[in-house]
């Protein structure tokens, strides 16, 4: 074979001799021209911007098509303009770990598994922004050694309503929380040479008709609760990229507001990187350009046309396509691909597993523990619910992650050394099998009978029950999904009175990727763990909290509410018609979350911040600075473990402002801090700043914030109905904290809910 080639290179090089002298000599002149062009990163960009045809510059602010041609599997990537040594750029997604394929061209013998970190929302029950920052590191790594240059994450949508679809990739009900986490991930993965696109901005926050619905909200509750934790993002961790949303807000796609993407984003909190639209968002390209939605994803021919020929009939100026273009590069100079980053394909996936579990266990929510937890050593243990022996490790779309692996409930307790029941594992596998060859949707839950459950409760010590709830991108929940269905509801009782029956306990786990209903099933059960969706390593994460290994410091960011029609949004969600909303009006304005529940005296059935530890704390000896603001504040206060075991506490701050001049909520979160791991008898004094802007709303008549003159008192508490100490302070003058500009403003009056006025 060898011999034929070499015959066959040597008859060619004889017989080509002078096609060969032609092909060196165009080469080495197109090599020596394309050196005398503008390179980017050797020259001045306007030099490279000065020598693109305008045909490549729309190129380059349109992406190359669905998917990636570099990397199988990602989202999507920029337009590669070699001669001016424009590299292309890969896009991947997403929130719970780098989501490409991990088979190519069916050759097992290499896989490219990613990690799968648990969901946002369990990250954000930390309350811990290190370790948020420690996932987005691995994060980071494993995106860059796979040849990603933005990943398309942290997404930081507001939890609004309880069904929408996507609540497992974002945080909380409350900005500060979003803001900060986001900015801790941002960090974290920046900080390998990795871009990120934080999303999607802004007020998506449900999934029906997501792609057209024109989301009608106040300008007050969009700059205090909508874009607050942008703006905090953007401030403390300067994201690469921004991805712009599918819906409108009052009457435009986000991703064709000037207002929205140019004036605040730019103008107002300093953003310098581009703006890309989600995947096929927005209806205008021309006005995607103009608005600073510096590209578009993932891009057709079409919109290419449509550029150009915008351009060519005087309907879009070149020079906002060079500013879109500049943009772009700017962040292309900062990227792996760019610098020629020789990434591994090789991650170290072991050491990111232990982040993941350690992230997993940290952000795990215990509800209620009447002596149930920790188990004991020498617990017998079995296993009810689908979920303990399928586990759900994240939601489904863009944010799921093709992982190498997961641990199930049942594989996680055993290698804790707990003996669980096998017996019953057979049932449920066997039951698992045969109902996903029958059915294509969601399983329905094994059924166990009364006479099933007594014989269970004779053979072990305890009962865990998983519910397990799934959900993702392209739908909401359905209002049913929100309560237990009633195999659900007789899995619970049945065992819970089989069990009982013995003097023994009963433990739920709820695997979930969106709030349920606790409250009509909870006093059947001694303890339940909110686990949400922890990412691969989820059976061993839940059998450390669980075995009390590690000890629960998981809090709630978002409300769990008794029922569903509390939540403020329920009645005007997800907008009108039903089916395929054309409209959502945010009727609670700011009242979102326990801004609500607080003003408004609903009892929720577990409140924001809330969470259960093996020990308890005391918080004492608080302090300010001073009596009255001036500039700054400072708070400190001690806490103290008074319990028999290591933990950690967090520590969270409420402000409540005076509201002569705004309706205000009875209290908002303005700081909060977890402890290190205290030992028994162990303190630690945290301290915390308010700054003027902690003390301001956003006045929508003066487009200010502003800071009323009157007496403030600070609450710092273990929850936002646990507060253990209180103290006030004076502001004496109105403080305007902050001038905006007067954009994005609803084109119909709002009915907004307001407290009645103090
Ligand atoms: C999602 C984004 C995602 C994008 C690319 C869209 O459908 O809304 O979150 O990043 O697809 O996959």
């Amino acid at each position: 074979m060898e011999l034929h080639i070499i015959t066959f290179v040597r008859k060619f090089l004889a017989g080509n001799k002078w096609t060969l002298l032609c092909i060196f000599l165009i080469m080495g002149s197109a090599n020596a021209y394309s050196q005398s062009l503008p390179q980017l990163g050797r020259d001045p960009l306007k030099d490279v911007v000065g020598a693109m045809t305008l045909k490549e510059k729309v190129q380059l602010v349109v992406g190359t098509g669905w998917g990636s041609g570099k990397l199988p599997g990602a989202a999507g990537q920029t337009f590669a303009i070699p001669r001016l040594g424009i590299p292309s750029m890969v896009l991947s997604d997403g929130p719970a770990g780098v989501r490409i394929k991990p088979i190519r061209d069916k050759d097992s013998s290499k896989t490219y598994y990613a990690t799968a970190f648990p969901v946002a929302r369990l990250l954000a029950s930390t309350w811990d922004p290190s370790i948020v920052g420690n996932v987005g590191k691995a994060y980071g790594e494993e995106a860059h050694e796979y040849g990603v240059d933005v990943a398309l994450t942290p997404a930081l949508n507001i939890h609004r309503n309880p069904l929408n679809g996507r609540n497992f990739e974002y945080y909380s009900e409350d900005p500060l929380i979003a803001g900060e986490m986001a900015a801790a991930m941002v960090k974290g993965i920046q900080s390998q040479g990795v871009g990120t696109s934080i999303k999607h901005f802004v007020a998506n926050n449900q999934e029906s008709n997501r792609h057209n619905v024109n989301t009608i909200v106040s300008e007050r509750a969009l700059r205090e609760i909508y874009l607050k934790g942008f703006e905090i993002a953007v401030k403390q961790s300067q994201p690469w990229t921004v991805m712009s949303s599918y819906n409108k807000v009052n009457g435009t796609y986000t991703s064709q507001r000037y207002d929205l993407l140019t004036t605040v984003l730019r103008d107002e909190w300093g953003f310098d990187g581009f703006v890309m639209t989600d995947w096929t968002g927005g209806d205008d390209p021309v006005a995607q350009m103009k608005a600073g939605n510096d590209l578009i994803e993932p891009g057709n021919k079409k919109k290419i046309k449509t550029i150009i020929d915008a351009v060519h009939s005087g309907k879009l100026e070149e020079s906002v396509l060079d500013q879109n273009a500049s943009r772009i590069m700017n962040i292309i100079l900062k990227s792996p691909s760019f610098k020629k980053y020789n990434y591994s394909n090789n991650p170290d996936l072991q050491v990111h597993a232990k982040i993941a579990r350690q992230a997993g266990a940290q952000g795990m929510v215990l509800l209620k523990n009447e002596n149930a937890l920790p188990l004991k050593k020498s617990d017998t243990i079995v296993a009810f619910g689908n979920a303990s022996y399928d586990i759900i490790i994240g939601g489904t779309g863009s944010g799921e992650v093709n992982q190498a692996y997961k641990v199930q409930l049942d594989q996680g307790l055993t290698d804790a050394g707990y003996n669980v029941d096998q017996y019953f594992k057979k049932d449920y596998l066997q039951y698992l099998n045969e109902a996903k060859a029958e059915q294509s949707n969601s399983i329905t839950e094994m059924p166990v009978s009364a006479a099933q459950a007594r014989e269970e409760a004779e053979n072990n010590d305890v009962a865990i029950i998983t519910i397990g709830r799934n959900a993702g991108e392209g739908s909401d929940r359905e209002q049913g999904d929100f309560y237990l269905n009633d195999n659900e509801k007789s899995l619970i009782k049945n065992v819970s009175q089989a069990f009982h029956a013995q003097d023994k306990k009963v433990i739920v786990v709820l695997n979930i990727a969106g709030i349920v209903d606790v409250a009509s099933w909870r006093d059947e059960v001694d303890g339940i763990l909110l686990a949400w969706q922890p990412g691969q390593e989820a059976g061993h994460a839940i059998a450390d909290v669980l075995s009390g290994k590690v000890d629960p410091s998981g809090r709630l960011a978002t409300t769990i509410p008794v029922k569903y029609f509390d939540v403020p949004s329920s009645e005007h969600f997800p907008g009108t018609p039903e089916k395929k909303p054309e409209q959502v009006i945010y009727k609670e304005g700011i009242y979102n979350g326990y801004r609500y529940y607080d003003t408004f005296d609903v009892q929720p059935a577990y409140e924001f911040g809330y969470g259960l530890s093996y020990t308890n704390f005391s918080f004492d000896d608080m302090k300010l600075s001073s009596t009255s603001f001036d500039g700054k504040l400072s708070v400190t206060t001690r806490i103290t473990n008074n319990g028999e075991v290591a933990g950690k506490e967090v520590v969270q701050l409420y402000l409540n402002a005076p509201s002569n001049t705004l309706d205000k909520p009875t209290q908002e979160l303005k700081g909060f801090a977890k402890t290190k791991l205290l030992e028994p008898g162990d303190s630690q004094t945290v301290t915390f700043e308010l700054m003027p802007k902690d003390l301001a709303s956003f006045n929508p008549k003066t487009v200010n914030w502003e800071a009323e003159a009157g007496t403030y008192t600070i609450k710092i508490g273990a929850s936002s109905r646990d507060i253990r100490q209180t103290k006030t302070f004076k502001l004496d003058k109105m403080l305007t904290v902050e001038k905006d500009h007067d954009v994005l403003h609803p084109n119909q009056a709002i009915d907004e809910m307001k407290p009645e006025t103090k």
